[in-house]
C-alpha cells in the first residue's frame, strides 16, 4: 500500500528529505524503474522521469519546463498549478491576491513559488517575467488565466457602465496581451515557448455572460490567433482554452449575485468576491450539469488543467492558434429537433 502525495517526485533531490507518510521501499522503486523503462518513458541522464500515483508510475510530461500561471492562487489556475507541478514543471504562481497564492506555493514545495502581480500593470508583468528568468534561467510556458467576470448588473447594454467595461478589459485583455508581450520577449531569442490563455465559452457564443466579459473573451480568442500567426515564425505556439462552467469562486459569486439580481439595479457597488461554501459549490455544479449537453460528468478545474497540460507539453507540438473548447459539446449544438 503506497501513500505518496500526488506531487511527489521520486527523482528529485528533495524527495530524499520529503516526509513521506509511507516511504517507497527499495523494491517499490525497482519495480517503478523497471515499469518506466519498459514503457519507454523519457529519461534524465539515464534515470526515468516518472511520478507515482495510485500505486503506479506515470510519465511526467513537463519535466524540466518552467511555467508561469497568472491567477494561479485559486480556482482553475490553482488546478493548473497543481497539475503542472505534479508533471515536473517549476511553476511561478502570479496572483494579485497573496493571501491565496503564498500558502498554495508553500504547500507545493520547491517546485512552486509565488510572485504578487496585477496582470493589468505592465511593470508587474515585466518584473514577473524577468524574475522568473533570473531565478529559473528560462520561461517555457505562460498561462494567462487571471480574469474578472465583472458586475452582473446592470445587465442591459442600455445601461452599460463604461468604467466597468474598462475594468474588465484591463484584466482580461490588456493583462493577457501584456503577458504575451513579455513572455515573447524572452521566448523569441530561444526560438521556443508556449503561451496558453484561458478564454471561455463566452468567447464562442453570446448570451453566456455579461457584455464586458463576453467582449473580453472574444477578444482573447482573436488575440490568440493573431499572436500565433506572428510568433509561429519564432517557433512559439499560442493557444487558448474555452471552458464551460466550473464551480469556482468566480462562478459561485456570479450565481449568488444572479440570485438577488435586479436588472434595474445600476448601483455603483463593486464586484464582490466571497469564498464559496461546499453547499454553494454543489448547487452550482448541479445547475451546470442541468445546462450541459454531455450528461454523467461534472466539469472540474482539473479537466481544464488537463487541457492546459496537453497544450503545454510536447504532445501538442504542432498545435497553434487553436481554441480548445472544454464544454462537453455545449457550444456545438442546439437541439431543436428533439434528438
Ligand atoms: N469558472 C468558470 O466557470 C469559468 C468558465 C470559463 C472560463 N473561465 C476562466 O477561467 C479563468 C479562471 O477563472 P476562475 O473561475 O478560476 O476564477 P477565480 O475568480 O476563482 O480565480 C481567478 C484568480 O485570478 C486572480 N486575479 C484576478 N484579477 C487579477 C489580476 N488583475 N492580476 C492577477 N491575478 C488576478 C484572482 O486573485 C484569483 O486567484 C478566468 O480566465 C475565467 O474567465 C472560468
Amino acid at each position: 500500500m503506497h501513500c505518496f502525495a500526488a506531487s511527489q517526485d521520486l527523482n528529485s533531490p528533495a524527495a530524499a528529505h520529503h516526509p513521506f507518510s509511507s516511504p517507497p521501499s527499495a523494491s517499490d522503486v525497482a519495480i517503478a524503474v523497471a515499469t518506466a523503462v519498459a514503457q519507454n518513458m523519457p529519461t534524465d541522464h539515464g534515470v526515468p522521469v516518472f511520478g507515482w500515483e495510485n500505486g503506479a508510475p506515470f510519465q511526467k510530461r513537463l519535466e524540466g519546463k518552467v511555467a508561469i500561471v497568472t491567477g494561479g492562487g485559486r480556482g482553475i489556475g490553482e488546478a493548473i498549478v497543481r497539475l503542472f507541478v505534479r508533471h515536473g514543471a517549476r511553476v511561478v504562481i502570479a496572483d494579485i491576491d497573496a493571501a491565496v497564492g503564498e500558502p498554495l506555493a508553500a504547500s507545493l514545495g520547491p517546485h512552486a513559488s509565488f510572485v504578487r502581480c496585477d496582470v493589468g500593470d505592465e511593470a508587474d508583468i515585466e518584473r514577473l517575467v524577468d524574475r522568473t528568468v533570473a531565478h529559473h534561467g528560462r520561461l517555457d510556458v505562460l498561462v494567462n488565466n487571471a480574469a474578472v467576470l465583472g458586475r452582473q448588473a446592470p445587465k442591459s447594454i442600455l445601461h452599460l457602465d463604461a468604467d466597468e467595461l474598462d475594468r474588465v478589459l484591463r484584466v482580461n485583455v490588456r493583462g493577457a496581451a501584456l503577458g504575451m508581450k513579455h513572455a515573447a520577449r524572452v521566448m523569441v531569442p530561444r526560438r521556443s515557448g508556449c503561451i496558453i490563455s484561458v478564454a471561455s465559452v463566452a468567447g464562442v457564443l453570446g448570451g453566456l455572460g455579461p457584455h464586458a466579459y463576453t467582449a473580453s473573451k472574444h477578444a482573447l480568442v482573436g488575440l490568440t490567433k493573431n499572436a500565433a500567426c506572428e510568433l509561429g515564425a519564432h517557433g512559439i505556439r499560442v493557444n487558448c482554452i474555452s471552458p464551460f462552467g466550473v464551480a469556482t469562486t468566480m462562478l459561485v459569486n456570479a450565481w449568488r449575485d444572479g440570485d438577488d439580481d435586479d436588472d434595474d439595479d445600476d448601483s455603483e457597488a463593486a464586484e464582490v468576491t466571497k469564498e464559496a461554501s461546499t453547499e454553494e459549490v454543489e448547487s452550482v455544479e448541479e445547475m451546470v450539469r442541468g445546462m450541459a449537453t454531455l450528461k454523467g460528468a461534472t466539469l472540474k478545474g482539473r479537466d481544464v488543467a488537463e487541457a492546459a497540460l496537453y497544450l503545454a507539453g510536447d504532445e501538442s507540438r504542432y498545435v497553434s492558434g487553436h481554441n480548445l473548447v472544454v464544454d462537453g459539446g455545449v457550444t456545438t449544438s442546439r437541439n431543436l429537433v428533439g434528438l
